[in-house]
């Protein structure tokens, strides 16, 4: 049986990785800060923990011993702000540790989780593997020089990597687009621009399918892959859908983009030099303006890959999912 160390696995897409991992039979262990709480998904799961952080090459170290498999999620994701030595740490030396760690324990597939936000605002649609980079904030920035000391890595070392772009996540766990559905449920979602911005929203079990059809698949070895849902629609015909699904109204409220755009970069202005967490922040603006849309035709005609969960019915195990635990 093969050990798998899921860096960040008690993070949303990370549990998830976990969960499925464990279910397959694989020794699965985790590497998360001691303080990150266990999301419900992985109470009845069999893991081993090891508490550290990723900054810590030590700590990465000890977490790496007798592994065969690394699926690296670690990311600063969910602060999306202005603490720039913070996304550094992580999103790039803390990846270099993981790349020393495994190089030195010998470790067989290395799979680093980067994101499609390292195209950014995307130069052609759908983009593709190869499209042109073009990150716009700092998370996006920082990912995107953690994806390339992983190739960097790759060349110099030959350590066996897989480098995965998953498109926007949501499903159980997810807290992120709790906030759509929740002001969208109460009438309240105001959509910033035209709304005709493209969005390609994933299920997240078709991403863990991903994540687990790379795994020691030779096929998938020195390559890059953008996994996601079958296809993308404008943001207003998001919210149509959601509003449909939830039994109220579209959302009607609009506010002009300039303005916001130039609210948030002074709140950046203002906040980064206090060390605070801006309130409102470009990379949040984004979710309005930057199209999301890529085409998943790589990963399914190198791994076989096939996404299974109609935007529909993702959305409905969603809502249901959120009902569950009070949240709308
Ligand atoms: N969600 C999406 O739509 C999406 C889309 C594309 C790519 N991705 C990528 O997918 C990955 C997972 O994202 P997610 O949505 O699952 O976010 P998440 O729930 O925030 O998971 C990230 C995990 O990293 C951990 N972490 C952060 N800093 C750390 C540190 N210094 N040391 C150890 N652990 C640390 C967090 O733990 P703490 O609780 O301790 O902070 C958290 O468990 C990330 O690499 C992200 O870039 C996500």
């Amino acid at each position: 049986m093969s050990t798998v160390l899921v860096t960040g696995g008690k993070g949303f897409l990370g549990s998830h990785i976990v969960a499925q991992l464990a279910a397959r039979g694989d020794n699965v262990r985790i590497f998360a800060r001691p303080s990150t709480k266990t999301p419900s998904l992985l109470e009845h799961t069999n893991y081993e923990f090891i508490p550290g952080d990723i900054r810590d090459l030590d700590a990465v170290d000890r977490a790496v011993r007798g592994v065969d498999y690394i699926i690296h999620v670690v990311s600063n994701f969910r602060k999306g702000g202005s603490d720039k030595q913070e996304a550094y740490a992580v999103n790039v030396e803390g990846t270099e540790n993981v790349l020393k760690a495994a190089e030195k324990q010998g470790v067989q597939h290395l799979i680093h989780c980067s994101t499609i936000g390292v195209h950014g605002t995307v130069l052609e649609i759908p983009a593709t593997e190869t499209t042109p980079f073009n990150p716009t904030d700092l998370y996006q920035e920082t990912k995107l020089i953690g994806e390339q000391r992983v190739w960097a890595f790759y060349r110099e070392t030959g350590l066996p990597v897989t480098v995965v772009r998953p498109i926007s996540l949501f499903g159980p766990g997810d807290t992120r687009m709790l906030k759509l559905f929740r002001l969208i449920q109460k009438g309240r979602f105001v959509i910033v621009g035209d709304g005709e911005v493209l969005f390609h929203p994933t299920y997240i079990d078709d991403v863990v399918r991903g994540f687990l059809l790379c795994l020691n698949n030779p096929q998938a070895i020195g390559e890059a892959f953008i996994i996601g849902g079958e296809g993308y629609l404008t943001l207003n015909e998001l919210c149509q859908l959601i509003a449909k699904e939830l039994g109220v109204k579209p959302p009607m409220l609009r506010l002009p983009m300039a303005p916001i755009l130039a609210m948030a970069t002074l709140c950046e202005r203002i906040c980064e030099p206090l060390g605070l967490e801006p309130p409102l922040h470009r990379r949040r603006v984004s979710f309005f303006r930057n199209n999301r849309a890529f085409s998943i035709k790589k990963v399914k005609q190198t791994l076989g890959f096939e996404p299974q969960m109609s935007l529909t019915e993702a959305i409905q195990k969603t809502i249901y999912w959120y009902q569950q635990q009070g949240w709308l």
